[in-house]
Formats: C-alpha cells, structure tokens, sequence
C-alpha cells in the first residue's frame, strides 16, 4: 500500500538492494538486517536501518487511494478493520481509526527495550541522523527504565523478545469485530499483500473460504486467487481510484 506513496517494498534481496544500495555495497540482506542480533553486536549499524526507515515513514504522505477507502466507509456506514503487516504506520497517518487497525508485525512508532528489561513500550520520538556511506547513526537510543539499548517494537527474524502486547490488544479487538460481523457480507480489499513473508495473503485467503466473504486481491504482480474471488493486476492507488470511478 505504501509504494503508491513513494515508500520501497523490499521484494527479496535484489529489492531490498535497489531501495538501500549502501546495503548492497556491504553485502548484507534484508535478513540480516531485520535482525534482533544486530542491535546486540553493532547498535549503530542496525539502529541506521531503523532510524532511516523511521525518518522516511514519517516524512511520507498517504497517498489518495487511503482517503478513497476511508471515504468508502464513512459514505456506506461501514463497519472495517484495517489488517496490515506494515510497519510505517500510514493508516493512523491516514486517519483510520488506530482502534480498527491490526498490525500483524508491530509498529516502527514504538520502541522496547533490547533485553527486555521489561514489557514496557514507549513511543517513537527519537531524532535519528544516520550517515547515507556507513548507515550508522551517531546516537543509539536507550530504554528509560535500565539505559541499556532499546529497540524498534516490530517482529524481526528469529526474534525471541519481541514485546507482543500491544498487537495482542489489536488481534482481541480484531476478534471482536469478526465476531461482531458473523454472517454478514465482508469485503476483503487486500492491497499489495507479497509472497515473500505471505501472513496478510494467508489472513485473506482464510477469510475467503467462508460464505459471503469475497476477496479482491490487488497486486501489479502477483494477483492470482481462486474464483470466485477477483483479481486486479494493477497498482493499489490505480485500482482504487478506477473502483471509485464506477460507484
Ligand atoms: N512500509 C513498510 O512498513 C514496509 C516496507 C517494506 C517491507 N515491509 C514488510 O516487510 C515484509 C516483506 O516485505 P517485502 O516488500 O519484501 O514483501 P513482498 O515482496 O512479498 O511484497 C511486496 C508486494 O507489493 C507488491 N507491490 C509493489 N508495488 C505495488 C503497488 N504499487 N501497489 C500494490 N502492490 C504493489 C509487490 O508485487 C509484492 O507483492 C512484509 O511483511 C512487509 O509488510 C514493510
Ligand atoms: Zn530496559
């Protein structure tokens, strides 16, 4: 959703690569740096992926097709659920309702300690200046409670402390809204889901099985799902925008 806003997906290491070519230089991937590992053995090289990708996040502007979805369910009295694997947080930015938003692999916004010394999560305020050569940034930022390193709030590989919580408050109000909605008709607008890490395809494909629920799975790419759900092969503003044009 977030690449029509002008934000990189990854889309494996040569992805990966073309949207951080300092990572390419270095030869590391996209694995090895969304790693928890990292921020124990060099804080500064992994908090420059992070504090990079914080900056950007929150320099970004949603781009249209968030408010032709939000105009959607405000003109049809809908009730919704937004369920992302994003961490950059453009649906808050885009005015959604942050108690209908489940995101599946935490928040770049939050922060917890790299221990955890506790189960304690802050917000993301931290300034990050981070050198466009070596990607390091010059200040680590800390946890307030041991002043030991701190860490974003977003499920890494092989992640052991990722502090859940907040996202399990999510998936219960997730919960309750499709036990709320048990029989109805559901739409599923799944936007932009890929195959590398496939959770959000999976969610979707799911919910599909179930009577009345149909799936439009959008994706310039890889758009293929079984009939009788429906495909559009085409960019996620560039869809939305033609489906407002036919309502
Ligand atoms: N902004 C973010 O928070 C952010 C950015 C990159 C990756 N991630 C996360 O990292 C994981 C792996 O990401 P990845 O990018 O390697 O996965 P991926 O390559 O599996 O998925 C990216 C998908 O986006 C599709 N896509 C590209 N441009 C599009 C557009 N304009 N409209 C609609 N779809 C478009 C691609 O075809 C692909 O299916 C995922 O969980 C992802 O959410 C998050
Ligand atoms: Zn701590």
């Amino acid at each position: 959703m977030g690449v029509d806003s002008g934000l990189p997906d990854f889309r494996g290491n040569e992805g990966f690569w073309e949207a951080y070519p300092p990572y390419a230089k270095l030869g590391v991937s996209f694995i090895g740096m969304a790693n928890p590992d990292n921020f124990e053995t060099d804080p500064a090289f992994a908090w420059g992926f992070y504090g990079h990708r914080t900056n950007l996040y929150r320099d970004t502007v949603p781009h249209k097709g968030f408010h032709i979805l939000k105009n959607w369910i405000e003109s049809k009295n809908a009730d919704y659920f937004v369920v992302t694997s994003n961490v950059d947080g453009q649906f808050q930015k885009a005015g959604f309702d942050e108690e209908r938003i489940l995101e599946v692999h935490g928040s770049i916004h939050w922060l917890q300690c790299l221990k955890p010394c506790s189960n304690e999560i802050w917000g993301n305020f931290e300034a990050y200046h981070v050198d466009s050569n070596s990607m390091r940034v010059d200040r680590i930022p800390v946890c307030p409670n041991c002043d030991e390193i701190s860490r974003p709030n977003i499920l890494m590989f092989g992640d052991c402390s990722w502090i859940s919580d907040r996202k399990d408050y999510q998936q219960l109000r997730y919960r309750q809204f499709r036990q709320a909605n048990i029989g109805k008709r559901i739409v599923v607008i799944e936007l932009g889901a890929g195959k590398a890490i496939p959770t959000i395809r999976y969610i979707s494909e799911q919910l599909g099985m179930e009577d009345k629920v149909s799936v439009i799975r959008i994706n310039p790419r890889e758009s293929e799902i079984k009939q009788p759900h429906i495909s559009i092969g085409s960019a996620s503003l560039e869809a939305l925008m033609y489906i407002d044009s036919l309502l």
